[in-house]
């Protein structure tokens, strides 16, 4: 038997939320559909953040009205939602989201800018919202943004990056997702941090969340399996940016990381053609989507199958 990989597609969430073009509701869910078509069981599907903050978010609690709901045959889906604070919690659960993810940043300057808060104003929020959860019975995730660089403080000092992971899992989240949120990352500091973090905390808990900026997205999620972890974020397209990390641009393409996964064996139960048409829809909605890196071998394949 093949060994599992789980890729969660953050495209409807990280890939839109920085778009120029601000998508409909209904244009959102086409979007997750066509993912769901291709195989993909775990999506991001929007963020319950302020609308003034982030105008392209605004209406996740439409696109989770009109999500489809698993049948029998398949594997449940796993969508999930981005929340910085409390009240992002209460309207996400209002609507209906099995899984939230708490976002705080590794450095107190990108707290700052992306939720107005210090970190530990943002670590009190995170165990209030994670005591809450334990409570209601919801499920929680924790992201911790800029785990390798800062746009604005440089690079991260693992030892506090380790104690906010571990910060994170005292308080009640159930994974804890390291975000290269600017793409500076190399695999070596992949390496590094995470060897660190799976023998602290175990590889079964953790995630990682790579950006392409500097082309070394597919290469650090290499290093991150080498470490032990199972589960990656992803965007279709590449699709993705923080509109509050200057310099951050796509995330690593969910073409390319499955092209690698599948091709190594690994059964992350995607269809890569089928994928293609996800990346074309995604192109085709935001006018601003060049595909991964794989892109162009894959549409060859396609023309292949077809005769
Ligand atoms: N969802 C929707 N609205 C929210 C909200 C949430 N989770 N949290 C706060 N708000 C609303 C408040 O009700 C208030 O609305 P009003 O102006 O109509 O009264 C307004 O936002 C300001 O609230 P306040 O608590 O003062 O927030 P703030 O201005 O200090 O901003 C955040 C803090 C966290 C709400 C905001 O910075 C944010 O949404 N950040 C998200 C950043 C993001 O998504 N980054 C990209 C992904 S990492
Ligand atoms: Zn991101």
């Amino acid at each position: 038997m093949k060994e599992k990989i789980i890729i969660n597609d953050v495209g409807p969430r990280d890939g839109l939320q920085n778009q120029e073009k601000i998508l409909t509701p209904q244009e959102r869910v086409a979007l997750i559909e066509k993912l769901i078509e291709a195989g993909v069981r775990h999506i991001e599907v929007g963020a319950f953040v302020s609308p003034k903050a982030v105008p392209a978010m605004a209406g996740t609690d439409l696109v989770a009205a009109q999500l489809p709901v698993s049948d029998s045959s398949s594997e449940a889906f796993g969508f999930s939602a981005l929340i910085p604070n409390r009240k992002g919690y209460d309207l996400a659960r209002a609507a209906g989201i099995n899984t939230m993810g708490l976002v705080i940043a590794a450095s107190n300057t990108m707290n700052e800018k992306n939720v107005r808060m210090t970190t530990e104003q943002a670590l009190a929020v995170c165990e209030d919202v994670l005591a809450q959860a334990k409570c209601d019975g919801a499920n929680v995730v924790a992201y911790v943004a800029t785990a390798w660089e800062c746009p604005f403080e440089g690079i991260a000092d693992e030892q506090a990056v380790i104690e906010i992971t571990g910060k994170l899992f005292d308080y009640g989240a159930s994974e804890v997702i390291l975000a290269d949120t600017i793409g500076a990352a190399s695999p070596g500091q992949v390496k590094s941090l995470m060897t660190k973090l799976v023998a602290a905390y175990g590889a079964e808990k953790l995630s990682c969340h790579f950006h392409d900026t500097r082309g070394m997205g597919v290469a650090d999620v290499y290093a991150a399996v080498e470490c032990g972890i199972r589960k990656f974020d992803a965007s279709i397209g590449g699709l993705g940016g923080c509109p509050f990390a200057p310099g951050a641009s796509g995330n690593v393409a969910t073409e390319d990381v499955v092209l690698m996964l599948n091709q190594m064996g690994f059964d992350t139960g995607i269809d890569l053609l089928k994928l293609s048409a996800a990346a074309d829809l995604a192109a085709e909605l935001t006018g601003n989507c060049d595909g991964g890196h794989a892109g162009r071998w894959i549409k060859r394949q396609i023309e292949k199958a077809a005769g």
